[in-house]
């Protein structure tokens, strides 16, 4: 007996049973973690309350408690009391004890599995069209030389000075796009990795963005001070977290804040990687959200909401942040935009 609790106390799926009236009998440490709440509050309660959003999930508990069949569900979508949804593997079974019955429900959750599924996925494509965007960048920039080098030589040659204007416009066209394709072709050297504070970085991105944005706009703190060091390249971090800040400064249009918070995070899963310890970092801001057209591929190169965007800012920024095994995500409605990033505390190549 102790052996099987044992199990169950450690088991990571939610195992409750329900006595003949549906109410709740005992529930694993699994459960009263998924419910967010203590045994001793549940035990005792109606299935009914602690599912209110679930009324067909109910009927079929009393179903099978009734007839004495088990039933199995796949990918169950269930809304929990506050609201959260959840998809689990759901089997149910009725369990005959003396001359009472109970029911055995068991869920394992596969969320967790679906986002990971998702996250790759996404992270694959990015991948595939950051190759893309960088091969067509060498390629533009090859000729980019020539035509320069020529435009000068022509300059040096020309009967009539006034005519320099031209070759001039050349050359500096020609800077201009080089500048751009350097961006599109990102920062591709390897990383250097130093035990790094999320602060140094913060703060350094911070006095960049006072030095160029209005008055209306301010630049808060939000920091947990007992933060321990991680190992990143300073240098990059600093250009990735500078792109999603000023992204939101220009959000702001003269007029509003942007937070920069820092949280310690545990058992955190980026990829098919678990960590004991992740730093988040969240770059927030109250403007306009980002435009619900684009909002699904922000994070993609050359997407950008803004006339003079290039749209190279989040890809590179999620370029970085993955080679530093973390993550990136973005939550933005009116008034609140938030860009949240996972950095694993322990060294991502260990
Ligand atoms: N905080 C934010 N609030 C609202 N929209 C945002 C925010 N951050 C990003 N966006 C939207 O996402 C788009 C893509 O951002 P990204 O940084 O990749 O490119 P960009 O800013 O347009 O150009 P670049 O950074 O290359 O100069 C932006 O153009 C903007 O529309
Ligand atoms: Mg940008």
């Amino acid at each position: 007996m102790n052996d099987c609790q044992h199990i169950l106390e450690n088991l990571s799926a939610t195992v409750i049973v329900l006595d003949p009236n549906l109410r709740v009998r005992s529930v694993n440490p699994a459960g009263e973690m998924l419910f967010q709440i203590s045994a001793r509050q549940i035990l005792g309660q109606l299935a009914a309350d602690l599912l209110p959003h679930n009324a067909s999930l109910i009927r079929q508990f009393g179903e099978a408690l009734q007839s004495g069949h088990p039933f199995t569900e796949h990918g169950l979508r269930v809304t929990l009391a506050d609201g959260r949804d959840i998809t689990v593997d759901c089997a149910v079974t009725p369990v005959a004890v003396n001359a009472d019955s109970e029911l055995l429900v068991e869920w394992t959750p596969v969320d967790r599995l679906l986002r990971i599924a998702r996250e790759e996925k996404m992270l694959d494509q990015h991948a595939t069209s950051r190759a893309l965007i960088r091969g067509l960048a060498h390629e533009i920039k090859n000729p980019l030389g020539g035509l320069r080098g020529a435009a000068q030589l022509l300059e040096r040659r020309l009967p009539d000075a006034e005519l320099a204007e031209y070759t001039r416009i050349i050359i500096r066209e020609a800077d201009r796009l080089r500048g751009l394709v350097d961006r599109m072709i990102g920062p591709n050297v390897p990383l250097n990795k130093r035990p790094t504070n999320i602060h140094q970085i913060f703060e350094h991105v911070r006095s960049l963005v006072l030095a160029e944005i209005p008055e209306g706009i301010s630049v808060r703190r939000d920091y947990d001070p007992s933060l321990p060091e991680f190992p990143a390249d300073l240098d990059q971090l600093i250009q990735a977290i500078l792109n999603i800040t000023r992204n939101a400064t220009q959000a702001l249009d003269g007029k509003g804040a942007v937070w920069l918070r820092s949280r310690v995070e545990r058992q955190v899963t980026i990829g098919q990687k678990h960590h004991r310890l992740a730093v988040r970092a969240e770059i927030e801001d109250n403007g306009p959200g980002v435009p619900d057209e684009i909002r699904e591929h922000i994070f993609y190169p050359m997407i950008t909401g803004r006339a003079d965007g290039t749209g190279l800012g989040l890809s590179i920024a999620q370029d970085i942040i993955h080679q530093h095994g973390g993550m990136i995500e973005c939550v933005s409605r009116p008034l609140q935009t938030i860009f949240r990033i996972y950095l694993p505390m322990e060294d991502g190549n260990g």
